[in-house]
């Protein structure tokens, strides 16, 4: 299989990554809704793109997260489906992660679906331990959600 690298999101990207939403997710978050991500200020975006050398190399996954002073929130993943179950979800969180404790990152945090047995999966193997649940979280289908957090910084408490 083809390698990838990492790669700021930029609006050029967001066709590709809308292809992939809509197979990810049962609600996807729409056009405006990743434009809007773009300009929002201390949101990280990245992605993973097959290494090819035409400009419009193929991207594979993406994450979309957000930087509370050292506190990151991730608020999105999805690897596209062909490409699932590869190391792609793992690698691609661990390489934003450190670019975001260059940035003053120390813990990150998330909500999941508990139903979601992948993405559960995923944030257990990457060290994330669950700190508690929101209730109802989901409007869609008034699912809670498990709170998960991770250090990113060892000597931190
Ligand atoms: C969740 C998601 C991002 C995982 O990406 P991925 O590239 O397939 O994940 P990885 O290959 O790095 O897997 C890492 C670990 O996650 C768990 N995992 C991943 N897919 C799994 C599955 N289908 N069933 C059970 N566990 C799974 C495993 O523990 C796996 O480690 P292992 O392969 O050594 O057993 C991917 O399934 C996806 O895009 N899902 C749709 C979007 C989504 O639900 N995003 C999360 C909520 S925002």
């Amino acid at each position: 299989m083809s390698g990838w690298h990492l790669a700021a999101i930029n609006q050029t990207d967001i066709e590709q990554i809308l292809a992939i939403e809509r197979q990810a997710f049962q609600h996807p978050w729409q056009r405006t809704h990743f434009e809007n991500r773009l300009a929002v200020e201390n949101a990280c975006h990245y992605c993973a793109k097959i290494n090819d050398d035409a400009a419009a190399a193929p991207l594979i996954a993406y994450a979309f997260m957000h930087l509370f002073g050292s506190q990151l929130h991730l608020l999105k993943i999805a690897v596209t489906a062909k490409r699932r179950r590869c190391g792609i979800g793992s690698e691609l969180l661990e390489q934003c992660f450190s670019r975001e404790v260059q940035r003053g990152a120390r813990k990150v945090f998330l909500e999941v679906r508990p139903s979601n047995i992948p993405a559960v999966g995923l944030y257990r193997k990457l060290g994330f331990v669950v700190i508690g649940k929101r209730h109802k979280y989901y409007r869609d289908s008034k699912e809670d959600a498990l709170v998960l957090i991770k250090k990113l910084i060892k000597e931190d408490k």
